[in-house]
């Protein structure tokens, strides 16, 4: 059966102590209902190596933002999987629209990215989504199509690591939310394009989560549709109550 997953991207957020204090807030509250159930932080780097302590004894799992697409070397301000392994890092954000956007990063920037990550047993959770222009252009479904096409390169064993996030950017802390129906539509896309290459059990073993102005109030709407297996969150992730409050709608 495949894993439902609430994980939280900081993004720029939360200096050391505000990271300290968050984070002891959920080991403190973090009532893990079912072992197919994962909870999931991803801070920034600063946090990784102290919140793997704190999350050592809890069910809490780990994740990075990003990572260089080379091992290591002469990439000053880089980080390598193998550094974020050093620090018990098991999953790591790979293509979130933002790095898309702001960094140029590239489907095959994004690919190196997802081997090096796989090497080091690091779970990619590979993030795809349309701008509002392509939605209102009809082209939603070609644009993912694109962005998909990095993980078909994998080996089926690499590829099963993959969680997918489907992230419309117009959703993305602008308060509107993709209705349950868009995300469901989207996700069984994505669901059947994973299927079309990698086969049908795989499809089915494949956690496909859903971000995008993602809160308690709208989360169980969105979770209790077939192919949103949980959900990747930005804004009420910043706060363990509320982001608490988001995994227990999965
Ligand atoms: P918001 O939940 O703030 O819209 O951010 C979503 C996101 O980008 C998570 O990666």
């Amino acid at each position: 059966m495949r894993k439902k997953i609430v994980a939280g991207n900081w993004k720029m957020n939360k200096n050391f102590q505000e990271g300290i204090d968050i984070a002891n807030e959920l080991v403190k509250d973090f009532n893990p209902s079912d072992s197919n159930k994962k909870l999931v932080v991803c801070p920034p780097f600063i946090h990784l190596s102290a919140l793997a302590e704190l999350f050592d004894k809890s069910e809490i799992g780990l994740g990075a933002q990003n990572c260089h697409t080379s091992g290591k070397g002469a990439f000053t301000g880089e980080i390598s999987s193998e550094m974020l392994k050093s620090v018990h890092t098991q999953y790591c954000l790979v293509g979130h629209s933002e790095r898309r956007a702001f960094f140029f990063e590239d489907n095959e920037e994004l690919y190196q990215k997802c081997k090096q990550l796989l090497v080091k047993e690091i779970q990619p959770i590979f993030c795809c989504g349309e701008l509002l222009e392509d939605r209102k252009e009809g082209e939603h479904f070609d644009v993912i199509e694109d962005q998909l096409e990095v993980l078909w390169k994998l080996s089926k064993t690499d590829f099963e690591k993959v969680v997918i996030a489907y992230e419309p950017v117009w959703a993305i802390g602008t308060g509107e939310t993709a209705t349950a129906e868009q995300a469901q539509e989207i996700h069984a896309f994505i669901r059947s394009q994973v299927a079309e290459k990698m086969g049908e059990t795989i499809a089915e073993n494949t956690s496909i989560l859903y971000g995008g102005s993602c809160k308690a109030s709208n989360a169980a709407e969105l979770f209790s549709k077939p192919d949103v297996d949980g959900g990747l969150i930005g804004g009420a992730a910043l706060k363990a109550e509320d982001f608490l409050g988001i995994y227990n709608a999965l």
